[in-house]
């Protein structure tokens, strides 16, 4: 029987059964229970005082009871049962080999910590657990929160130092998932590069281990701190079990995927621990990120849409109801560095006759910065390029009905600046040793106090100072020579952790004292896009890729993990800049219009007609953008593995609404487009088809049920190479 100690029940606004949460936890059989939406995820205490897991999956009825943990039986001499138990947060200590969440160092040189369960609290959808070192006043908090809508939990750890003298940390992770007994996981995950982000790949689980990560300093592209695993590789988007996770850090980061000695699969996930050693003092408390993992029954596009919600509803500032994003203007592909008064208003004139609703400035506006050698770290605006400040730029952007925003770079300086040559020790570097540049650029050491509080005030004056509405804060470099010169040796490796808790503090802190400016996490294209960033901006820049085919593939691997809501994506010119493609305008609209409508091309170079095309689409998307933005997302065709055809459709929340978008790469053959068949609608309601681009198959009826739109789909007439259609479905009778 479970006797609950606390209970936590909430209504499930976007969900049609009515669900509730709770947290349980039974002091007979020391078995805690917790249940949302449509996941249960169960765990007891052993009788070695283990934290043991013994559920985690679809949700299980109210009357299903679990017997008390019992700990695993070592499967032999040489795995041990600590290895072949299921811990919910194991350190390293006895015979541990499987990937411990926790490894430290004490001054004696011991090294060894065996964690058991002292006490528990539980509080509304938190719950906190006090685990202790069996002699040692090492205390870690593992704390668990469910989001009642979505069944996503959120776990972190914080390592407490009661002794009284220091230890290290050499590695922490947020706690680990244990997936149910099988042996036909497959793993998803996201890898890429610079200009080639977001590539879905996918592998069997095998005995031994998978470690993602990013020993870079942030996040990275070469892979995402995302994942999912599903089991009998079902191959429909909306089908299966499904589990998946992020991590919502952005500096060096890992997440291991292990297959044990008996084959047990288990996640764990935090900080790099290569090269890391955070040495706690006494009394100090170290906290992990957040890692942040669910389950869905409804497939990998099932845990997408989970995710997007969770996005929307928890993560993002202004959450539960962040803004849509304004439809935006950028040269940066226009225009480069060179930027100023005059180009920059003409070209406002044109934005904003289009419909663009925000203006932004990018790189090249400040110190003495003619191209990226130069002038990062300077952050005065350029006397030469605009003579009267920005005033008469940003006075001249709000008459036309548009707000502004502005490119800055503020972790980044040029050796060839005022900044570098008055404080060449704010950087990241090894006393004595070269200093290797990425794009003649350094990395500022933002876990110094002084650089923390530099750039903090620069930024805070210049919004202080000027009308801004946005920034976009980009991020143009990995770390090299990782070095803190300025604090004693074994502090040093804190950088990877304080740097990115600054970095947080100084956007947290922006966001207090400037509550309507927001803010887009850029790096490079798309090298710092994580649920830690997301907390404190309102949309990402995926890629530098803006050809608007690849751009299939980047924002079909991009929706896997994050929300179309805050993916920007522009229109650009043709010949793209990456590929030298070809591309009408109708085409590289569709393609954006998935996302957060940009647009980045030279309006100088536009005939009439690409003009009107374009004031078309803005008001088009202006119509659809609430759904796109907040959705239920369908992959119905992917981009990817060579597929000549692309088919994305989403659903609003009430369903009351639909918009899809079908591409085709080329013709072959004869074969008409396939036909698409779509998802998420009500059946007996009846829905409206609208095309927005005039490309319907002749036959299709203007209204059916939403059953014959899913069961007997929708053709579009699409022939040729890079063609593009989308239409849009509304109810009219329920
Ligand atoms: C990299 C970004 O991804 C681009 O969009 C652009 O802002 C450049 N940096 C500017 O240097």
């Amino acid at each position: 029987m479970l006797l609950a100690t606390a209970i936590f029940i909430a209504p499930l606004c976007l969900r049609a059964q009515a669900q509730t949460s709770s947290i349980h936890f039974d002091k007979q059989t020391k078995v805690f229970r917790i249940d949302a939406a449509d996941v249960s995820y169960i765990f007891g205490v052993n009788e070695n005082k283990q934290v043991q897991t013994l559920y985690w999956g679809k949700r299980l009825s109210a009357a299903d009871t679990f017997a008390a943990a019992k700990s695993a039986p070592g499967a032999s001499s040489s795995d041990p049962s600590i290895d072949t138990t299921r811990q919910e947060f194991v350190a390293w200590g006895g015979g541990l080999y499987v990937e411990p969440d926790l490894k430290v160092t004490f001054p004696d040189g011991n090294r060894d910590l065996v964690l058991q369960y002292v006490s528990h609290t539980i509080t509304g959808n938190h719950l906190t657990l006090q685990l202790k070192d069996i002699s040692r006043e090492v205390y870690v908090e593992l704390q668990y929160e469910i989001d009642p809508e979505t069944g996503i939990l959120r776990r972190s750890a914080e390592v407490q130092n009661k002794t009284s003298l220091p230890l290290t940390i050499e590695q922490i992770a947020s706690g680990t998932w244990t997936l149910p007994r099988a042996q036909d996981y497959r793993l998803r995950y996201l890898t890429g590069r610079w200009a080639g982000e977001w590539n879905l790949r996918e592998q069997a689980i095998q005995p031994g281990k998978i470690t993602l990560e990013s020993r870079r300093g942030s996040t990275g592209a070469q892979n995402n701190p995302w994942f999912a695993i599903d089991r009998n590789s079902s191959n429909d988007q909306d089908q299966g079990d499904v589990w998946f996770g992020a991590l919502g850090w952005s500096g060096s980061w890992q997440i291991n995927i292990e297959q044990d000695q008996i084959q047990q699969v288990r996640v764990t996930g935090g900080p790099n621990s290569f090269d890391f050693g955070y040495r706690l003092a006494a009394g100090e408390s170290l906290q992990s990120p957040y890692f942040y993992a669910g389950y869905s029954h409804d497939g990998i596009g099932g845990a997408s849409r989970l995710l997007h919600r969770f996005e929307l509803a928890s993560i993002l500032p202004g959450a539960s109801h962040p803004k849509l994003r304004p439809v935006l203007y950028n040269s940066w592909e226009a225009t480069g560095f060179h930027v100023d008064e005059a180009g920059q208003e003409a070209l406002a004139e044109k934005a904003a006759s289009i419909g663009v609703e925000r203006f932004v400035v990018d790189d090249g506006w400040f110190g003495q910065r003619a191209g990226d050698h130069a002038g990062l770290g300077d952050w005065y605006v350029n006397p030469v390029k605009f003579p009267h400040g920005l005033k008469p730029l940003i006075d001249k952007v709000h008459s036309l009905g548009m707000d502004f925003g502005l490119w800055i770079e503020p972790e980044m300086v040029n050796p060839d600046s005022d900044l570098y040559r008055k404080h060449p020790d704010w950087i990241l570097n090894f006393t004595g040793r070269p200093r290797s540049q990425g794009r003649h650029q350094f990395v500022l050491n933002l876990a110094r106090p002084d650089v923390r509080e530099y750039v903090f005030n620069f930024i805070d004056k210049l919004l202080e100072e000027n009308d801004i509405a946005f920034l976009k804060w980009d991020y143009n470099r990995n770390w090299s020579e990782p070095g803190w010169p300025a604090v004693s040796p074994d502090e040093q490796k804190k950088v990877y952790v304080t740097y990115t808790q600054n970095l947080y503090s100084i956007l947290g802190e922006l966001r207090r004292k400037h509550p309507k400016v927001e803010i887009e996490s850029c790096s490079g294209g798309g090298s710092r896009v994580d649920l830690g960033i997301m907390r404190y901006t309102d949309e990402v820049w995926p890629s530098d890729n803006t050809d608007a085919f690849d751009r299939l593939k980047i924002q079909d691997g991009f929706t896997y993990a994050y929300t179309p809501g805050v993916m920007m994506s522009w229109v650009t010119d043709t010949p793209t800049q990456i590929n030298h493609r070809m591309l009408s305008l109708d085409y590289r609209f569709l393609s954006s219009m998935q996302g957060s409508l940009g647009i980045g091309a030279n309006l100088n170079d536009w005939k009439p007609e690409d003009f009107a095309t374009a004031k078309k689409m803005v008001s088009r998307y202006k119509q659809i953008r609430e759904v796109v933005q907040r959705g239920s997302l369908y992959r119905l065709i992917s981009p990817g593995d060579g597929s000549e055809q692309s088919v994305t459709e989403t659903v609003s929340q009430d369903q009351t609404q639909a918009v899809a978008f079908a591409f085709l790469h080329s013709s072959e053959m004869l074969y008409p487009f396939p036909r698409i068949y779509l998802r998420g609608l009500k059946p007996d309601a009846l829905y409206r088809i609208e095309t927005l681009d005039g490309k319907l198959a002749g036959d299709s009826p203007a209204v059916a049920s939403g059953a014959f739109w899913m069961q007997q789909g929708v053709d579009v007439d699409l022939k040729g190479d890079f063609q593009a259609a989308a239409f849009t479905l509304k109810i009219v009778s329920q």
